[in-house]
């Protein structure tokens, strides 16, 4: 159904689909909550949908949020909220002392003894670090993630928290954005696929079981698509772009079974997220069935009177509730306003105590009544035993993006490392943003770890960190050309701190920040061979190394075991496997750029574009002073040996029309390609699969990530490999929001990035 005729229905509540979590829909548990919910009072009912964190007396608003609206400064003492059943749920309350103590309070001392839900932004680990979710993407590799999420689960499930503001799981194809950082990337397929291993990841088998926590899929919806890739801005889309782009991962988890959801900053086509009904209510729990709860993100209820959609805190507030948002995150609006607006009848006592019915479900199926306080012994420094995992991880998140003359990996003979840069010895800045529970003790730097290493082999490593990351200074500069100078190889270890990406890290210079590009040319003019190690939370613009570097890896933040991952990467023990999430430009003023785009009237077609545009180049969609690609595409990544692949084959050539629009077809055709490993090490290679859709009755992108799998070969081995496609895969959104397949002509391709060109075709036939 098209937005227009959902707005249409918009008082229906009748659900499409089934409920999306079965464990929020048990029987036991609803009797559970029709019990509790008769006792509640209006004030303690109200109390279920406030959500604060532990500041105490202080006011619970920041003050630039207290700048740009005064009514939010109201000062809570969170603790006697929570004796006296006026509190939910709390908000980065971390370390099992403190949660207890709030527990307790619940549990102990408030009439009905409704224990209070912690939620944390545990985003890329808890105490034991992995690479942040952009980094993970790189991985392609579901599996892994879910096997972390489980792992930051069981640590964080020991202080008490059992809600994860993650996954986020915004499409993002603007690298100034600085939230791409903590999303799978530019592409709907792979991020629906990390989307999914988050969710199973974080809930476990049962969301019960008490180390398990409640998965919050945020920020609904379409927040990675800020215009100009500036934070908090406006987006505005088509619907077919955002059912067929961005959508699709927040519904991929919400089938998974993900229990909550956080509704967003940005306004989408006008309306803001936190007070979207179309979203919240028609798309999420009409046609998705969604039947957990709602969210606001950080005082997105406020901020609807910045939006310009509401005079005050009343109207805001009655917004929010009525379009679907359940909890108010910090704005101080719920509590403040809600009986006023049920007493004068502008907000249905039905619709609070829908609200509290979600809230309380959530909290019965996660057993908090059972066992309310922080399980086991709590964990507070990274967990030796999960350090091989996080390894493993971030060694499978690098992507290697060039490797001329086999510099890498790093040859006996390279006795003398010089290891340069401002990130080379930096605990901190392995982590990336974000982070509840990350020590800086437990971080092994590359420094720590190359040394070692080089140690074992008669080597030494020269340290100089150059400059700062945002540096002006070239101080520095001297002692690391020197170094270069003495030494068989340059590593050097340069790009972003961790907190130039994540919240409110947009930028809009996309190259090594401060003066690191400088070192970089200082170091290279030595001529010694140079391996560039590139810490981002995003695509970099990387053009100069490009052109000038032999060797570079992007490492993104590695997380805990950063420095040994590193190590076993450039010495060879681990050959790199990671391919972009995300494409990596040429210039700036190429964003935002993406591999699925959609086609033009006027394609560049067989036209060299690294040269300037002549008068009969120049009528075409191009730039006149770069070229159109990406310097390096989504899913592109080398690895220390060489895969080819043969001529892709179908298992049928047509598919008649009838048959293809059977929608839970998953076998319409079969796509295999025989991958060989034609180097001289073992390597593992990330098989993607392709598709495009010509004749259709909406243009389709150019080609769309349809599948992807994983394959290990020795050297000389070959595997097939084969794709099914299914109606999920070939079908699209037609003009009226109708997944459907037309009889038009599709060309598969199956390759190692999304520049893959060995294809094949067939038709559906009418
Ligand atoms: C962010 C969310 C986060 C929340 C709670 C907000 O500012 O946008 O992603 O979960 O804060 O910390």
């Amino acid at each position: 159904m098209t937005f227009a005729a959902l707005a249409a229905s918009a008082q229906s509540t009748e659900q499409t689909h089934a409920p999306s979590s079965p464990q929020l829909a048990s029987p036991a548990i609803e009797r559970r909550v029709d019990d509790l919910l008769k006792k509640m009072t209006l004030e303690e009912k109200i109390g279920q949908l406030v959500q604060y964190n532990d500041s105490g007396y202080e006011s619970a608003t920041s003050p630039v949020q207290i700048a740009a609206n005064p009514e939010a400064n109201i000062k809570v003492n969170a603790m006697e909220l929570a004796a006296t059943g006026r509190l939910g749920s709390m908000l980065n309350t971390v370390g099992a002392e403190r949660t207890n103590a709030f527990q307790h309070a619940a549990v102990d001392r408030s009439r009905l003894h409704i224990p209070l839900l912690f939620g944390a932004d545990i985003i890329h680990g808890y105490r034991t670090i992995y690479p942040q979710p952009l980094g993970l993407a790189a991985t392609f590799d579901p599996d892994l993630v879910q096997s972390l999420g489980r792992m930051s689960a069981e640590e964080a499930t020991t202080a008490g928290v059992r809600w994860f503001y993650s996954p986020m799981v915004d499409i993002s194809r603007d690298a100034r954005w600085g939230r791409t950082t903590e999303g799978a990337g530019e592409d709907p397929y792979l991020g629906a696929a990390m989307a999914r291993a988050y969710v199973l990841g974080y809930q476990g088998a049962s969301l019960s079981n008490p180390d398990s926590v409640a998965a919050c899929v945020k920020h609904f919806a379409a927040y990675g698509a800020a215009e100009a890739g500036r934070e908090y801005n406006t987006t505005d889309m088509s619907e077919i772009r955002l059912r067929q782009i961005y959508l699709p991962p927040y519904k991929a988890a919400v089938e998974a079974g993900a229990a909550t959801i956080m509704s967003a900053f940005n306004a989408l086509n006008g309306v803001p997220a936190t007070a979207n009904r179309l979203l919240l209510q028609n798309v999420l729990r009409d046609e998705w069935g969604f039947n957990g709860l709602v969210v606001s993100d950080y005082t997105a209820i406020m901020e609807l009177i910045n939006h310009g959609i509401a005079l005050d805190a009343a109207t805001a507030t009655r917004k929010a509730i009525l379009a679907g948002v359940d909890v108010d995150m910090m704005s101080h609006f719920y509590d403040t306003q809600l009986p006023e607006l049920i007493r004068t009848g502008q907000v249905p006592m039905s619709v609070v105590d829908e609200a509290v019915r979600r809230v309380l479900r959530v909290k019965f199926a996660l057993g908090l009544f059972e066992h309310p306080y922080a399980r086991a012994t709590e964990i507070t420094a990274a967990v030796p035993e999960h350090r091989p995992l996080v390894r493993k991880a971030a060694e499978e998140s690098f992507v290697l993006l060039k490797n001329d003359h086999a510099l890498l990996p790093l040859q006996a003979t390279a006795k003398k490392i010089a290891l340069i840069g401002p990130l080379a010895d930096n605990a901190g800045e392995m982590l990336g943003s974000w982070g509840a529970g990350q020590r800086l003790p437990d971080v092994i730097t590359i420094k720590d770890a190359l040394e070692a290493r080089a140690k074992q082999s008669g080597g030494t490593v020269l340290y100089a960190k150059g400059t700062e990351i945002t540096g002006t200074s070239e101080e520095g500069f001297a002692e690391a050309v020197h170094d270069a100078e003495q030494s068989d190889v340059a590593v050097l270890a340069l790009g972003e701190s961790g907190s130039m990406s994540g919240e409110a890290g947009s930028r809009a210079h996309l190259d090594l920040p401060g003066n690191q590009e400088k070192l970089l040319e200082a170091v290279a003019a030595t001529g010694r061979p140079i391996v560039l190690l590139v810490f981002s939370g995003r695509p970099l613009v990387l053009d100069w190394a490009a052109q000038h570097v032999v060797a570079i890896m992007e490492v993104w933040f590695p997380g805990t075991e950063a420095g040994n991952a590193i190590a076993d990467v450039l010495y060879g023990d681990v050959s790199p496997t990671g391919k972009l999430p995300m494409s990596f430009p040429r210039a700036v003023g190429q964003e935002p750029l993406y591999y699925n785009q959609f086609p033009t009237g006027r394609p560049p077609r067989n036209i060299d574009l690294s040269k300037p545009p002549g008068p009969d180049t120049r009528f075409f969609s191009r730039y006149i002073d770069v070229p159109n690609d990406a310097l390096f595409p989504f899913g592109y990544g080398l690895s220390y040996t060489q895969f080819s692949y043969d001529k892709v084959t179908l298992s049928r050539s047509g598919i008649p029309l009838r048959v293809a629009n059977l929608e839970n077809a998953k076998h319409l055709i079969n796509a295999t390609v025989t991958v060989t490993n034609t180097g001289s090490r073992v390597g593992t290679e990330i098989v993607q699969c392709y598709v495009r859709n010509l004749g259709a009755s909406v243009e389709q992108p150019v080609r769309s990530l349809k599948g992807f799998t994983r394959v290990t070969l020795k050297p000389g081995e070959s595997k097939q490999v084969s794709f099914d496609l299914g109606f999920a895969e070939l079908s699209f959104d037609n003009a009226q929001s109708k997944a459907v397949i037309e009889p038009t002509h599709y060309t598969v391709w199956i390759g190692g990035s999304s520049l893959a060109n060995e294809g094949a075709d067939f038709v559906v036939t009418p």
